[in-house]
Order: structure tokens, then sequence, then C-alpha cells
């Protein structure tokens, strides 16, 4: 039988999404092969039974892990400007929403996005993508949020679809026109929430150009109340639903998000037991970053909080927090926030996809994505051990190379 290409190498990939506390259902294969027919996986299986197949592109990595391509499941990656500054004020003591009321935070860069260029905002979120891809990763998702009025808003779901179309692996869109409240509408939140952020909901849903809809839930930007409107309108018509939810209060985000039954509640370091467990109950993902804190300098939190819920963990890549390798954020979880390394693989691929409702990545299955990455390690222990550069060999999407490029 006739196949495109053969993937030979250790193949380690998660099978089934994982629910944090019990144990993962794997695919070991010591001397494996994947077997790719255009875009999908054809078969995964042992390499002696698998050479057999009619292949033009032979890809020999024994001894290297083939694992899914990772999947970045938050970022805020399409904004102009630098902020890199404020970490003169983190170390005078300042936190997040300090630096905000001194000019810095979600407005100043703000104030840069809406003065850039659509073709200069493409250029550096490619670049961005570019650099996320160098740990692994084959699946990003990307946020609007820095433009914050309508027009700006929508050309920011214009430049992330120019992105979506020059980039080699798969970005999914979401419109995060509720992530602060502009200079202009100060004091005026649900004049904001009406005029602007619903408008940009039908402006996407009208022209397909996002599969999300965030709101940063927190007191000092969107409370519950906004949050529940904006997203029930954004539900009934038909888009997904996410949100940022209880990041450094806890305003009962959680809660909301297990009320909605939404796909993910992102971020959640201060969100009660209590929301925590409904939201496992209703099935919502925790998507979990763990450069927010650090990049804030707080803490980290110890990833056993969350057990019971399916975890994915994500950069969060945005103007305060410019961390863009996913894999130095699983060698975080494990080490800074006790994360098994098979957790943190789980948390990357399959979990990561749940959180973005895929239902053919993450994992290394007949029929699913050809979204592969192969890795100069022995296992994902070894993996999640390594800093600095990235021991990526290889990766592809949709049967289509990434790395090298
Ligand atoms: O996820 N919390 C809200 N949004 C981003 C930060 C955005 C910014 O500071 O520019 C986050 O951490
Ligand atoms: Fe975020």
């Amino acid at each position: 039988m006739k196949v495109d290409c053969l993937v030979r190498g250790r193949v380690v990939s998660p099978l089934k999404p994982l629910t944090l506390g019990q144990k993962a259902e794997v695919l070991r294969i010591e001397d494996g092969c994947v077997a790719i027919v255009g875009e999908r996986i054809m078969d995964v299986g042992e390499w002696q039974t698998l050479k057999t197949l009619d292949a033009p592109t032979v890809l020999d990595f024994s001894g290297c892990v083939v694992t899914p391509g990772l999947i970045d499941p938050h970022t805020h990656a399409l904004f102009a400007g630098n902020r890199s500054h404020e970490l003169l004020l983190k170390l005078q003591g300042l936190g997040y929403k300090e630096i905000a009321k001194r000019g810095g935070g979600i407005r100043s860069t703000v104030k840069a996005t809406r003065q850039a260029s659509f073709e200069e905002l493409v250029h550096t979120t490619l670049k961005r993508v570019h650099a996320f891809s160098k740990s692994g990763v084959t699946t990003v998702e990307i946020k609007t949020g820095y433009a914050l009025n309508v027009e700006g808003e929508i050309t920011l779901l214009q430049a992330l679809k120019e992105v979506e179309k020059k980039s080699k692996v798969r970005v999914l869109k979401t419109l995060l026109s509720a992530h602060a409240i502009p200079e202009e509408y100060e004091g005026r939140a649900w004049d904001y929430v009406k005029h602007v952020v619903l408008k940009t909901i039908d402006y996407a849903c009208l022209n397909s150009l996002a599969q999300f809809v965030d709101v940063f839930c927190e007191p000092g930007y969107f409370d519950t109340q906004q949050a529940k409107t904006i997203l029930e309108y954004a539900l009934s018509k038909g888009l997904k639903a996410k949100m940022h939810a209880d990041e450094f209060e806890d305003s009962g985000g959680a809660k909301l998000a297990a009320e909605l039954s939404l796909v993910s509640a992102d971020h959640l370091e201060s969100a009660s037991s209590e929301g925590l467990s409904e939201m496992a109950r209703r099935g919502v993902c925790a998507v979990v970053l763990p450069f927010t804190f650090h990049c804030s300098m707080l803490p980290p939190q110890k990833i056993s909080k969350y057990a019971g819920l399916c975890v994915a963990l994500g950069t969060d890549y945005n103007p305060n927090c410019t961390m863009d390798s996913l894999t130095s954020a699983m060698n975080y979880a494990v080490y800074e926030m006790g994360m098994q390394p098979i957790e943190a693989l789980c948390a990357v691929t399959v979990n990561a996809a749940r959180a973005l409702a895929l239902e053919d990545v993450g994992v290394l299955k007949s029929g699913y994505r050809a979204d592969l990455a192969v890795f100069d390690v022995e296992d994902e222990v070894e993996l999640v051990t390594r800093g600095g550069n990235s021991p990526l060999l290889f990766s592809m999407c949709n049967g289509r190379v990434v790395c090298p490029s």
C-alpha cells in the first residue's frame, strides 16, 4: 500500500484527555512509526510492521521521541509596542493593577496597537508564531484585545486571518474585545459592552472571523454580570466561549464558566475550590498558565489545586509576559508547580485540544491530523528537564513540514 511519508521514532502519545490525578493512557512504542497520507495519519504502529508500506519519504528519527504536535491554547500574540520596562516597576514591588494605573498595562499596548499598520501587526505576529513553533507547537490560539474599538478589533481579526493564511501552523482566532475598558469609555463599562463588544461579536459571527469569544473577568475590568451578558450573547450566535477567570481575585469567574458550560476557563490562580469543583462537574477545561504569575513575580501555585479537572497548559504570551516556549512552560509546571511530566505532555496535547474544542488533533492516531513533533530526547521526562534551546528536531502540521523551516 502507498503512503506519503513514514516517520520512524519512539512514539509517545497520550490517547485520551487526562483528568488531573488519574492515570494517563499513553501509547508508547520503542521502535515506532507514524504513516501519513495527505493531511492525516493513516496508521501508528511498530516500525517492523509499517516499514513495508510504500513511501516516497522516510524520516528516520530512531531513538528520538515522536509526540503529537504541541498545542498552545492561550496567547495574546497580536500586539504592537513593547512593555519590557514594566519589569523595573515590578522590581520595585508594584503589582499588575498598580502598573496599569500608572499608564502601563493593557491600555498602553492599546495605544501602540491602534497606531500600528496592518502589515506590521501581521509581520510581528507571524514572527512570534514562528518562535512558538521552535518548541514543537503546531497549533496556537491567538486573541485580539489590544484595539478595543469596533473598527480596530475587526482589523485585528482580519490580521489574524492573514496570519492564519501565511502560517505553517494551525491558528485559532479568539475575539477578546472585552479585554479592558478603553480610556474613552472610562466609568461606562456597560456602554462599552453594548456599543463595542456585542457589535464586534456580531461582525465576527457574520464573517466567520473567530472560533471563540473571551472576556477578562476581573474586578476593574469586566464583572461577572458583564461577562455573563457577553458570553451568553456569543453562545447564542453559535460561537464558542472561554474566559479569563479569577486571575488576581476570586470574583466568581470559575463558577460562571461552569454555569455556562464554557469550553475552558483560563488562569484561575485565585479561583475558589467550589468554583473549580463546579467546572469539573460541568466538564470545563482549566487552562493553567505557569508564566503569568512568574512574570508578575508572584509565587508559583501547586498544580494539585486543579485535581479532578482536565488541565491544559499555555504560555499566555502577551506584552507583559513574553515567554514563547511551551516546553519551558511544561518545565515550569513540573519544577515549580509539581506537575508530573506525563501530565504536562497531556496538558499540551490531548487536553489542550479539548480546551480548543478540536476533535482530531493532540493524539497520534489513525484518522487524526498529521501533526507531530520529534524531540532529541529519550522520553517526556527528559523533555521537561530541557531548558534553553529546544531539543526539537522536526515538526509537521497537517502533513506539511513546519520545522526545520
Ligand atoms: O492573560 N489578563 C489579561 N490579559 C493578559 C495580560 C494582558 C496584558 O497585560 O497586556 C493575561 O495575563
Ligand atoms: Fe491571558
